[in-house]
């Protein structure tokens, strides 16, 4: 895609799933690569296959951890020479009926989304700013921002907050070249789905609520991340891209 190649990109949360499918992808792009997770194995596993595509490294994360989030911020700069684009992708979720909500559960779901997407955005941003080169940054929704599935409420809340934070960050950034957007994707086949709910349910909502009748695969996700970081979205900004099969439509 225009204007990738040469790009330093961070994908924070890129052990598996979506996070590992964007980092391939930008290395095929012919971007630099850093990426992020809390666990070391899952960690060290993912680089051994990214390192096979290109130039990529990583350390150990909690993006809930401001402290942790300087460090990663510090190691990515310095192994990609400048970070250019910012893939906010690090989430969890888990589905627990509302009235059965713990308030560890909920406090750990916002930590998780919420804060450690801000505290992310927040070390890159000051980093591109200084930098006066821009940049983009794509935080990563769910089309749980828009629509309340059951079960989710503190997952759905963090992603309806994560909207209006990108729409706050575009407005605030855009003056500095900066252009901020967020990627809101349906059902997508990845360990955390699999992880998060039961698999009768998942294949209940795939067959009654996604026109296309499938889940999405994190490739298609992460093309969509390359998408809004290249140069073929120069004037978008503000946007919550909706990667979803065609669910939101119905
Ligand atoms: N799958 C879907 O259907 C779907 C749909 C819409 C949106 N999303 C969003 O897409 C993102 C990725 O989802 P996924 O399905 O690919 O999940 P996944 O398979 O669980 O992968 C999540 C990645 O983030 C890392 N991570 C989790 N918590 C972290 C933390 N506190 N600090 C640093 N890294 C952390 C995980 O590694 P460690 O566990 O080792 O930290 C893992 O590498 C999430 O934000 C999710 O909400 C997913």
């Amino acid at each position: 895609m225009r204007g990738l190649r040469g790009k330093g990109v961070l994908v924070a949360g890129a052990s598996r799933g979506i996070g590992l499918a964007a980092a391939r992808r930008f290395l095929e792009e012919g971007c630099r690569v850093f990426i992020c997770a809390r666990g070391a194995d899952g960690l060290g596993e993912a680089l051994r296959e990214l390192r096979e595509l290109g130039p990529a490294g990583g350390t150990v994360c909690d993006v809930s951890r401001e402290e942790e989030v300087d460090r990663l911020v510090d190691g990515a700069d310095r192994f990609l020479g400048g970070i250019d684009v910012l893939a906010n992708n690090a989430g969890i979720a888990r589905q627990q009926p509302f009235l059965e909500l713990g308030l560890d559960e909920w406090d750990r779901t916002l930590e998780v989304n919420l804060r450690g997407m801000f505290l992310v955005a927040r070390a890159v941003a000051r980093r591109m700013v200084a930098r006066g080169r821009g940049g983009a940054i794509v935080n990563m929704s769910s089309t749980n921002a828009f629509e309340g599935e059951p079960g989710y409420a503190a997952y759905n809340a963090s992603k309806g907050a994560i909207n209006m934070l990108t729409r706050t960050m575009a407005v605030e950034l855009g003056p500095y070249g900066i252009r901020v957007n967020a990627l809101c994707p349906g059902k997508i086949v990845t360990p955390l789905q699999a992880e998060a709910e039961d698999p009768e349910y998942t294949a209940r909502y795939v067959r009654e609520r996604i026109p296309l009748g499938r889940a999405g695969t994190p490739e298609e996700v992460a093309a969509a991340y390359a998408f809004l970081a290249s140069d073929e979205a120069a004037f978008i900004s503000g946007e919550l891209l909706v990667i979803d099969g065609g669910q939101l439509a119905m």
